[in-house]
């Protein structure tokens, strides 16, 4: 009997379609919110009505495409992922995993296979945090994980989320009911690109993730005195930036040399006022602390608050460090993990187990209900880049294991 397998040919058309709305020179621009977003989320709503699913969009802006099963009263097997992208960024990121749930779902309509119990597609909101700084924003909604300052958030033009959400079709003054009730689901399945290096350096088809990263996001203000850059004599400087180089270096110094956490990142500096002939007045940075040890995440962010101190003293300006959320790093659920091996290997493919160092919307569904992840090779671990690239292949290969997975969980969950 032949294993039922995705049309190959229609999930790389749906990733080459999806993957030229929001795309540009510089990347892929789709990010949470914007026009681009908007196209995208309507291309996808679409092909799930396509693929016999009722589409609904909850009061986060979370996408849920469903059918029903066979046998009534049973809680729901969801698969998902995100199709906002960051700035400049890949066609693979989350696409792939929202584009391979729905063509999980139209294979099985194509093949008249109809599931026991109902399916979901979740298609996350704002995954990617860019503009509010606020990640995994749709996941965290549906399992109950935001917090006052997701809901205040406003962006650098002083847009409140809620004003935002609108244009997804959210509705923030409802968010808490995009909150699932307990028994609402048995399993959620996300397949994602690894964004990472192990897969393709090992040659290995398909990875099982066994945790998720834990993540620190910290602002932090230095400010200074701004001054004339060509009267101001050297050793009476109060240099904004001069202070936040040092900070900035010791953020890669805690991960790199210290190895109190795994990675730290600093990806935005705003420098004010920001003309070349006056000496900077302050300046605004983010810090990122990754691991999957909260001990560690808590150990780096402590020892960064220590060297702010010190340079407040030594170069005479003043730090503020503001924390603009804490993720806990997350396992994944062993007995999905092991439905993904068994999935893998009635396909023939080899599979490896890692952790992700990328964050994603299961961590936050492992909080209401059992998850897990299925990775595919990146081509040279690049992500976030408009390098960004897994072959047609690789997706497939992905795209089958998530189908195959589904059906196990199908016939084996109560
Ligand atoms: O930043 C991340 O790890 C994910 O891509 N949102
Ligand atoms: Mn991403
Ligand atoms: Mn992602």
């Amino acid at each position: 009997m032949t294993l039922p397998q995705v049309n190959s040919a229609r999930l790389m058309e749906t990733l080459e379609t999806l993957g030229r709305i929001g795309e540009t020179p510089e990347g892929m621009q789709r990010l949470a919110f914007t026009p681009a977003d908007v196209e995208g989320r309507r291309y996808v709503m679409d092909l799930m009505a396509r693929a016999g699913l009722k589409v609904r969009v909850d009061p986060a802006g979370n996408i849920i495409g469903r059918i029903e099963g066979t046998k009534p009263g049973l809680p729901a097997i969801a698969l998902g992922s995100h199709t906002d992208t960051v700035p400049g960024g890949g066609k693979y990121d989350g696409a792939l995993g929202v584009l391979a749930s729905i063509e999980a779902l139209q294979t099985l309509q194509d093949l008249s296979l109809s599931p026991i119990h109902p399916v979901e597609v979740l298609d996350f909101t704002n995954e990617e945090g860019t503009s509010y700084r606020r990640w995994l924003y749709g996941s965290r909604a549906m399992s109950g994980l935001l917090e006052d300052a997701d809901l205040k958030a406003v962006d650098d033009e002083g847009v409140p989320i809620g004003d935002r959400l609108k244009d997804v079709g959210g509705d923030i003054t409802r968010i808490q009911q995009a909150v699932r009730c307990p028994g609402d689901l048995c399993a959620y399945l996300e397949l994602h690109i690894e964004q990472g290096p192990t897969l393709q350096q090992n040659q290995i088809p398909v990875g099982i993730v066994t945790a998720i990263t834990g993540r620190v996001a910290l602002e932090v203000s230095v400010v200074g005195v701004a001054n004339h850059a060509g009267t101001t004599p050297m050793n009476s400087r109060r240099d904004a930036l001069l202070a936040s180089s040092s900070l900035i270096q010791a953020v890669s110094a805690i991960a790199a040399e210290e190895e109190i956490c795994r990675v730290g990142t600093v990806g935005m500096v705003k420098v004010s006022p920001g003309a070349e002939n006056v000496i900077p007045g302050r300046v605004d940075f983010s810090v990122e602390f990754r691991d999957v040890d909260m001990q560690r995440l808590i150990q780096a962010g402590r020892r960064f608050r220590g060297l702010c101190q010190s340079i407040m003293l030594t170069s005479d300006v003043e730090v503020y460090v503001n924390e603009v959320g804490v993720t806990q790093p997350q396992a994944m659920c062993p007995r999905l993990s092991q439905a993904i091996h068994g999935a893998a290997q009635k396909l023939s493919l080899l599979t490896a187990s890692l952790p992700s160092g990328a964050g994603h919307d299961a961590q936050s569904m492992a909080k209401i209900t059992d998850a897990a992840m299925i990775f595919v090779p990146s081509v040279d671990g690049v992500s976030h880049s408009p390098l960004e690239y897994s072959d047609p292949q690789a997706c497939v290969n992905g795209a089958n294991v998530l189908l195959h997975t589904l059906l196990t969980l199908d016939e084996t969950l109560d």
